[in-house]
């Protein structure tokens, strides 16, 4: 069972992804990382575990549609059969969901629907909300909606800055993600055939 992750920054759930699998608590191959930044810390990392990476620059590309074709073409060729989206900071649109409907998750940092887009943590921070926490979703065309696979809830103290709450929510990230990815490898959770729920347990 072949995934790519697509990231656009640091990496650390990338980093947990292929911790797992070398752990042999995962049993995926990462056959590609996808990311959009060249320089970001996410492709040393992939270097260093000797994870293939396709790195681009979408502004050398006429469109999303053309970059987003190149991808498709170098998952193919790979023969990758799930997304994953760790921190990739792009909307993904028809071109990859279309050949990979059903088969592309993200995780972002907040109990969705509440809080999706940019700096989840620090939306949570100014809403002074009690309890904030971690989703993982398979992707549709929107910004961080498409149905629910599994969340977890991260308590926020009075006092909690952006770090020390990141520094509690990344963690929680870190064992849920790959976790997320065994069951969807079992079989165990899917995507409806009309794309609107999640189906538990094995047909
Ligand atoms: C994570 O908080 C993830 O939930 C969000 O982007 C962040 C990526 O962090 N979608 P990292 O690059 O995996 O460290």
């Amino acid at each position: 069972f072949r995934i790519a992750v697509f990231a656009s920054g640091s990496g650390s759930n990338f980093q947990a992804i292929v911790d797992a699998v070398q752990a042999g608590k995962l049993d995926v191959e990462v056959g590609l990382l996808v990311c959009d930044r060249p320089n970001a810390k996410v492709v040393e990392r992939a270097s260093a575990a000797g994870v293939d990476t396709f790195a681009f620059r979408p502004k050398d590309y006429a469109s999303k549609a053309e970059y987003e074709t190149e991808i498709v073409r170098r998952l193919q060729e790979r023969g990758i059969e799930l997304i994953v989206l760790a921190g990739y900071m792009r909307i993904i649109s028809d071109t990859l969901l279309v050949p990979y409907a059903g088969r592309i998750v993200n995780i972002h940092p907040s109990l969705l629907p509440s809080f999706p887009g940019l700096d989840a943590i620090g939306q949570a921070l100014a809403h002074r909300v009690q309890v904030t926490g971690v989703t993982v979703h398979y992707v549709d065309g929107g910004m961080d909606t498409g149905p629910i696979i599994a969340q977890r809830a991260v308590e926020v103290e009075e006092d909690d800055t952006s770090d020390s709450l990141g520094a509690k929510i990344h963690p929680v990230e870190h064992e849920l993600y790959p976790a997320v990815i065994r069951l969807i490898r079992d079989g165990s959770v899917r995507l409806s055939e009309d794309g609107l729920r999640v189906v538990r347990g094995r047909s």
